[in-house]
């Protein structure tokens, strides 16, 4: 999607958009008489700017046009065919329920009436700084995010049909108050288009077939994010994987005939560092479950099983448009979970990166073997705070649902600024406990520990204390379990159906803000 941003006295489009907040008498940007009329239009219709609720008020129906028409912008009176025009209100609810997120949703419900209509191109009119609560810039970025990412799609491999809706192709900040289109409201532009590109790029990641992205090919795609910016990419294949002893990751990727590998990403700031951040994903770029093999029905959806690493990979691509001031280590460890004649079998005992042992219960519950390597060599790159990102089990769904992601971990500091920074960004968090007395459920006879706890019990507690058996001593760590939000079946506000792109944002906010 392209952004543009221009005078109000210059934009010659068709299609505007107006947010309005409910009960207001006029939308906003549009004051005097002229808003009051397009509010008594729309309240005709029953809109009173309620969340999520959208009215088009179109010049051809309505007798207010005429007049509108001039006031609008100059340029659209100018010739017969120019004349007819749209205005598209989008509800933002009530004032005192006001959340920057709101921008995002009641943007791409806009967005969808525009579509609906055939546009291609359309206007946003920025309402002025007076009207909105918080900073204005903050409030635009919102809208352009919203925009963008509502009007992603996967059309890689499928023919639009021909009478099907487009989604809008261009979109004009159009700003009223010309003072308001300042460097700062340029670079917040920029900045939110090059994050929104990061989280479109890993969806592709998620959403693209198992087959045409092994492990290799995830790792070629990540080589590539080293061309821009502050970015070097080291690929660990499975000779130096087993120099290293790394276990977990050989073993999990020994089923199928595509090598695993590790990804080992490194952001270094212009200026000086501040800290150092580890962010892990789990990246089995497809789980079938492996000798413990999965029931079939839904199978396909373990495409997205590494949208963990996938979220990493965005993550760079992000990092190489941004300057922030941290070193950042991106791991990504890539395996195909396959039941192939080398495969791992329930019974086996992997040596993982730190020494530590496990016995193999279920070859389904592989993702936490390539986290426990990874934390164990992440913490070897002594971490201010390290994050690791998974699809790692059912459990979580049932617990939390779809739209929560679980942290668990022994950074409260950062637990708790993920649940704020996320609600800000419109990603949920909630924190699950991490009790010493569950870890009698990962005893063995055979291992230094089972892999996997009671069936049906606490399964995403008892992955994060297996996860914290190895992370080193002192390192501030937080795991968050994505198996809900990764991926949705019905479309978001502005997150069609398939992979979703969480938690990117959030971490990405959060590394600013550090
Ligand atoms: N990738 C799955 C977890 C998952 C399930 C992600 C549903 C997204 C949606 C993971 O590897 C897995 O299979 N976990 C098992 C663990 C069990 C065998 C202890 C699970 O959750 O069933
Ligand atoms: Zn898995
Ligand atoms: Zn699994």
């Amino acid at each position: 999607m392209q952004i543009d941003l221009i005078a109000k006295k210059n934009w010659t489009g068709r299609v505007l958009v107006g947010f309005m907040f409910e009960g207001d008498k006029t939308p906003l940007a549009i004051p005097g008489d002229e808003g009051k009329s397009y509010a008594a239009v729309a309240a005709g219709e029953k809109f009173t700017g309620q969340f999520k609720k959208t009215s088009l008020l179109r010049s051809a129906s309505a007798d207010y046009a005429d007049d509108a028409d001039s006031r609008l912008g100059p340029a659209r009176a100018q010739t017969a065919e120019t004349k007819e025009w749209k205005l598209i209100l989008t509800g933002l609810g009530k004032r005192k329920e006001f959340e920057l997120d709101r921008v995002r949703s009641a943007t791409a419900k806009a967005l969808k009436r525009a579509e609906e209509i055939g546009a291609e191109s359309v206007g946003l009119l920025v309402p002025d700084s007076k009207e909105v609560r918080g900073d204005l810039a903050d409030f635009a970025a919102a809208a352009v995010e919203g925009a963008i990412l509502s009007s992603y799609r996967f059309d890689k491999y499928r023919t639009p049909k021909a009478d099907e809706d487009r989604p809008v192709g261009e979109l004009t900040l159009v700003f009223a108050n010309t003072k308001n289109l300042s460097v700062a409201m340029r670079k917040a532009v920029d900045e939110v288009v090059a994050r929104s590109e990061a989280v479109c790029f890993t969806r592709d990641l998620a959403n693209e077939p198992p087959s045409p992205k092994p492990p290799e090919k995830m790792a070629e795609i990540a080589t590539g994010l080293a061309k821009k910016g502050r970015i070097t990419v080291e690929v660990m294949h499975k000779a130096e994987l087993e120099k290293l002893g790394m276990g977990g990751i050989l073993r999990v990727g020994a089923g199928s005939h595509q090598p695993p590998c590790l990804v080992h990403l490194t952001y270094t700031p212009a200026g000086k560092s501040k800290q150092t951040v580890v962010v892990i994903g789990k990246g089995i770029t497809f789980d079938s479950g492996g000798i413990s093999i999965k029931p079939s029905a839904g199978m396909e959806a373990m495409k997205d099983d590494m949208a963990g690493a996938g979220a990493v990979l965005g993550l760079f691509k992000w990092l190489g448009s941004v300057d922030v001031p941290v070193t950042v280590h991106g791991l990504a460890p890539f395996a195909e979970n396959m039941p192939g004649g080398g495969a791992q079998k329930p019974g086996d005992v992997i040596r993982h990166y730190n020494g530590k042992t496990a016995e193999v219960i279920s070859t389904d519950a592989e993702g936490r073997h390539l986290l426990a390597d990874c934390l164990a060599y992440g913490s070897t790159l002594k971490p201010d705070l390290m994050i690791d990102i998974a699809t790692l089990t059912g459990a979580c769904v049932v617990a939390l649902g779809d739209e929560y992601s679980a942290l668990l971990g022994t950074d409260q500091r950062t637990i708790a600024r993920l649940i704020s920074v996320g609600r800000q960004q419109g990603e949920f968090f909630w924190e699950l406990p991490l009790p010493d007395r569950y870890k009698s459920h990962l005893k063995s006879k055979v291992a230094d520990m089972k892999h996997v706890g009671k069936p049906g019990i606490a399964g995403t507690i008892t992955a994060g204390l297996f996860l914290k058996e190895f992370v080193g001593e002192g390192v501030p760590w937080v795991h968050i379990d994505i198996a809900g939000p990764s991926f949705t079946k019905e479309d978001w506000d502005y997150a069609p159906s398939g992979a979703t792109g969480v938690p990117l944002r959030t971490i990405a906010a959060l590394l600013r803000g550090l």
